[in-house]
């Protein structure tokens, strides 16, 4: 398990379990379809990829054989311990851009993604499917083509607003929200044998906590592409009016 991933590109660890609940707690409790499609048994190896603070994999704790929870962020791998380590559920801090063959022997990845650059897509999934057993599943949810695109377009135009050249604010925008036709093509072509797809139109009510709403939910998953600016502009591209279309909902 190569559980150091090379330095260049991994970047700045953005995530605290605490910043996610304010801004972004329904993402596990918006689950349950994947959940379904899991259906978690007794003799399950299940790989989380993405897993957080670990509410999400807590459901596999206590039901399946083994589970082991892959985070980036050191934040969030440090929450998924301290709530739900048990001996047959271990988390541990891994970029799933550099995921290697030593994780082979799962029954069961599922995967929540959101950031992985053009130059690793493609590895990701061929490490995924080199970790599964054979006849073993992959499930996984990502934000699909057309995915928040008012909020996409809005940081784009608030790094404009604060001096950063376009090309440069589309260059640094990492979500990566593939078609249907995409993500269909690369896993066939991988060797999956792909049993659904679906696309889900689902906007979703954003919490009212008070680090919470649009602007913790944009300093949150817009940390990435708002490092390219100074750090004193950065609040200023969080409270941009811009974002008014979707004050309530992303
Ligand atoms: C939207 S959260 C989902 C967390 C959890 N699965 C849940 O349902 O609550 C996305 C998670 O993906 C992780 N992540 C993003 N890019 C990653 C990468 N390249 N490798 C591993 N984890 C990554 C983030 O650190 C974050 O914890």
């Amino acid at each position: 398990m190569g559980t150091q991933a090379p330095t260049s590109g991994a970047g700045a660890d953005h995530w605290t379990a605490e910043a996610y609940s304010a801004s972004a707690a329904f993402v596990p409790r918006l689950t349950q379809k994947i959940l379904h499609y899991l259906d978690p048994q007794p003799t399950d190896r299940v790989l989380d990829i993405g897993c957080g603070d670990g509410k999400f994999t807590a459901n596999f704790v206590d039901r399946v054989e083994y589970v082991l929870g892959l985070d980036a962020s050191k934040g969030m791998i440090e929450a998924a311990k301290r709530d739900f380590a048990r001996g047959n559920a271990e988390y541990r801090t891994v970029d799933c851009r550099y995921l290697d063959q030593e994780l082979q022997g799962g029954s069961v990845a599922s995967a929540t993604w959101d950031k992985v650059d053009p130059t690793t897509r493609v590895a990701v999934l061929q490490a995924i499917h080199g970790c599964l057993k054979p006849n073993g599943s992959f499930i996984f949810e990502m934000g699909g083509h057309g995915n928040v695109p008012e909020v996409h377009a809005a940081i784009i135009a608030a790094l404009v607003h604060q001096g950063v050249k376009i090309e440069a604010a589309r260059q640094v925008m990492p979500w990566f929200f593939p078609s249907e036709t995409w993500m269909r093509k690369t896993l066939e072509g991988i060797g999956f044998r792909v049993e659904r797809l679906e696309m889900e139109y689902r906007p979703t009510k954003l919490t009212t906590d008070e680090k919470g709403g649009i602007e913790g939910w944009v300093r949150l998953m817009g940390a990435s592409p708002l490092e390219a600016l100074d750090e004193g502009k950065r609040e200023d591209a969080v409270r941009e009016p811009i974002y008014t279309s979707s004050k309530n909902h992303i």
